[in-house]
């Protein structure tokens, strides 16, 4: 067998391609995306079905495992899933040692980061039990994280997770119940929610899951890996873009300021972009965009706020920005993130949460994408090469001579 690897680092060849738009650092059986298609499988199966007939646990046992479960398995996983959902008591303690007005994605970068020392027994990376110990761990307290950094910003005490519930349903009651009253988990919500986190789960090689798998290179700790992979998701040209997105929308407020928004971003002098529109990989619709925005439909149908303003304004500007050759000739097209915001600021979140969201459901693609990574015999550091356009060499210069 050649290592075409092994023959490339021999002959000295690299390869320019500053933001890898056409380099393959890795080879993969989690997740397909057809760009031009608007197509995204996870192991085969289409985002849209999984989405609609499936549910997020589900679809975290098929990306973890490469099969869609038997009940017993599920079942099975549910319950590991479920019984890993408390943290560390101590854990309370780092989290109060951040300031209240964090953003919820910092205290997670910091409190995911120091999992690795209150749960240093599932640090062994070369330990197959510890490693899928870790894997659970991450999935089933994410959630209980993310409503905690949530609580701590809002000045209101933790709500531990319910056991009984399901993974959404667990999540929103951590979020809003308050002490005084317990908080009934709207089924439709926890419907929404689950979609939400489904349509989040795994999109092959972006950013943030490029960083786990660097971070991962080297050796480091699983939730190390993790810390880096949200680090990463936190930025507005990625997993920051529906905070960004809900922001845009409400400040244009109404369809008649559209034209002015859509001058602004097609204006090469004008830093602005249009949040939620445009991506990478896909030069056709995103189709998590497609349930994203039925899904938008029905939930604030149910919730009797059709006449969202929001919602009006996000629709009309798809409308006018489709129609508009600027878009058209360079395939920008509404993704994941344009109508995600629109649902969750319905649900009640505020949008610094819309974020860490994000990460939480995010959080099995990663795992999954380590513990493939991990698996690879051939598996060496990630160490990309440079082109070097600084100076030649030259001799120091004393200082009082420069
Ligand atoms: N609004 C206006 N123009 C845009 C937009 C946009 N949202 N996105 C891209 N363009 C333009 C660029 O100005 C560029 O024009 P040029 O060729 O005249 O210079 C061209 O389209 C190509 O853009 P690039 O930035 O080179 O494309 P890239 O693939 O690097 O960027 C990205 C993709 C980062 C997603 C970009 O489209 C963007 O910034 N979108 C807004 C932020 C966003 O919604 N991010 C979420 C991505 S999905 C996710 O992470 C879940």
């Amino acid at each position: 067998v050649i290592d075409i690897r092994k023959l490339y680092a021999q002959a000295g060849v690299f390869t320019y391609d500053p933001g890898f738009t056409s380099t393959a650092a890795c080879d993969s059986t989690i997740t397909y995306i057809d760009g031009e298609a608007g197509v995204l499988l996870h192991r085969g199966y289409p985002i849209d079905q999984l989405a609609k007939d499936s549910h997020y646990l589900e679809v975290c046992y098929l990306l973890l495992y490469g099969e869609l479960p038997s009940a017993a398995q599920l079942e099975e996983f549910e319950t590991l899933v479920t019984r890993h959902t408390m943290i560390h008591e101590q854990m309370h303690n780092f989290f109060r040692g951040f300031r209240r007005d964090a953003h919820p994605m910092a205290t997670m970068v910091g409190v995911v980061g120091a999992m690795s020392a209150f749960y240093h027994d599932s640090t062994d990376i070369n330990d197959e039990h510890q490693r899928e110990v870790a894997s659970i761990r991450l999935i089933a307290k994410m959630p209980t994280i993310a409503a905690m950094a949530y609580k701590y910003s809002i000045g209101q005490p933790f709500v531990y997770p319910r056991n009984d519930l399901d993974y959404a349903s667990n999540f929103l009651r951590m979020c809003f119940s308050v002490p005084a009253e317990e908080y009934e988990v709207n089924p439709i919500l926890a419907r929404a929610m689950d979609r939400i986190f489904t349509l989040h789960a795994d999109h092959e090689q972006n950013a943030s899951t490029s960083t786990v798998r660097l971070a991962s290179s080297s050796g480091a700790n699983p939730f190390a890996c993790i810390a880096a992979g949200i680090a990463c998701l936190w930025g507005p040209a990625h997993g920051g873009a529906n905070q960004a997105c809900l922001e845009m929308l409400r400040e244009i407020g109404t369809p008649d300021r559209i034209p002015e928004f859509i001058a602004r971003a097609k204006d090469k002098n004008d830093p602005f972009r249009l949040m939620g529109f445009g991506h990478r990989v896909y030069k056709n619709f995103d189709p998590r965009a497609k349930v994203m925005k039925e899904s938008a439909d029905e939930v604030l149908e149910l919730l009797g706020i059709e006449n969202n303003p929001t919602l009006q304004v996000a629709k009309e500007l798809e409308r006018v920005a489709l129609e508009d050759p600027y878009f058209a000739e360079k395939k920008l097209y509404p993704n994941v993130d344009f109508y995600s915001g629109i649902i969750l600021d319905a649900m009640g979140f505020p949008t610094s949460m819309f974020t860490p969201i994000f990460a939480l459901a995010r959080t099995v693609g990663w795992v999954s994408q380590w513990k493939e990574q991990l698996a690879d015999p051939q598996l060496k550091i990630g160490r990309p090469r440079q082109l070097y356009l600084g100076a030649t060499q030259r001799d120091y210069v004393d200082i009082e001579n420069r």
